[in-house]
């Protein structure tokens, strides 16, 4: 994909502070730390559009950003890192789940897990959470530039067996070699095209 523009939007915390918008929109979900912020950079080639951080809990709002025109990007906080304050983790389920049940155009949740490590509890709840509402998910295993080949397919097995999906259906993936770019934004591509939830019959 040809990036000829990528813009931040806005910041929201609730609904009435989300932008009015008709394009395809694509959310970012997963795990505190995991890349999801660093995900969007590589996908929109630039390296600081979103803030990354070596610290869990980086992105705390839930971000708006516009790309090409075309297509509209959400970068959600992170769940499931233990030093985040209790107050935090109250705050993150209502502005997540609040978000995902009230964007008209929301065509697919881009559900990132870090290919090292099994998935969560947390992960298997958001997939069942996403399935139940009809709304679209795409698995994708990052930072796969920190296993060998053997060790990726191990992995990739090992978590489409615990979340019973298919492994081919994951997205190996690398913010830093840029692995599985052009896969992911061929599967949201095509996802663009099909109706959004509401749509649905
Ligand atoms: P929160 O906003 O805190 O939930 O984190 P996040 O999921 O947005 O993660 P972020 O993109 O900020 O990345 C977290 C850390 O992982 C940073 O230090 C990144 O440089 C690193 N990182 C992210 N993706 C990759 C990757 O594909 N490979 C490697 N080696 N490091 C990565
Ligand atoms: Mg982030």
């Amino acid at each position: 994909m040809m990036i000829t523009s990528a813009e931040f939007v806005t910041s929201a915390v609730r609904p009435s502070q989300y932008p009015v918008s008709e394009l395809p929109e694509f959310a970012f979900a997963g795990r505190s730390n995991v890349g999801k912020s660093s995900l969007i950079n590589t996908l929109v080639s630039r390296h600081k559009l979103v803030q990354t951080s070596a610290t869990p809990g980086k992105t705390r709002l839930v971000n708006f950003f516009c790309v090409n025109n075309t297509f509209m990007f959400v970068d959600l906080p992170g769940y499931g890192y233990a030093r985040v304050s209790e107050e935090e983790r109250r705050r993150w389920r209502p502005m997540v789940e609040q978000y995902l049940s009230g964007r008209d155009h929301l065509h697919a949740v881009v559900v990132i897990l870090d290919i090292r490590r099994s998935p969560s509890a947390e992960d298997g709840q958001l997939l069942q959470w996403l399935e139940r509402r009809d709304i679209p998910s795409v698995l994708v295993a990052t930072k796969s530039d920190k296993l060998s080949k053997t060790a990726q397919r191990k992995q990739l097995t090992l978590i489409a067996d615990a979340l019973e999906v298919d492994p081919a259906d994951i997205v190996l993936f690398s913010s830093k070699s840029r692995l599985g770019r052009d896969t992911l934004w061929k599967r949201l591509t095509d996802m663009a095209q099909a109706p959004p939830e509401d749509e649905r019959a």
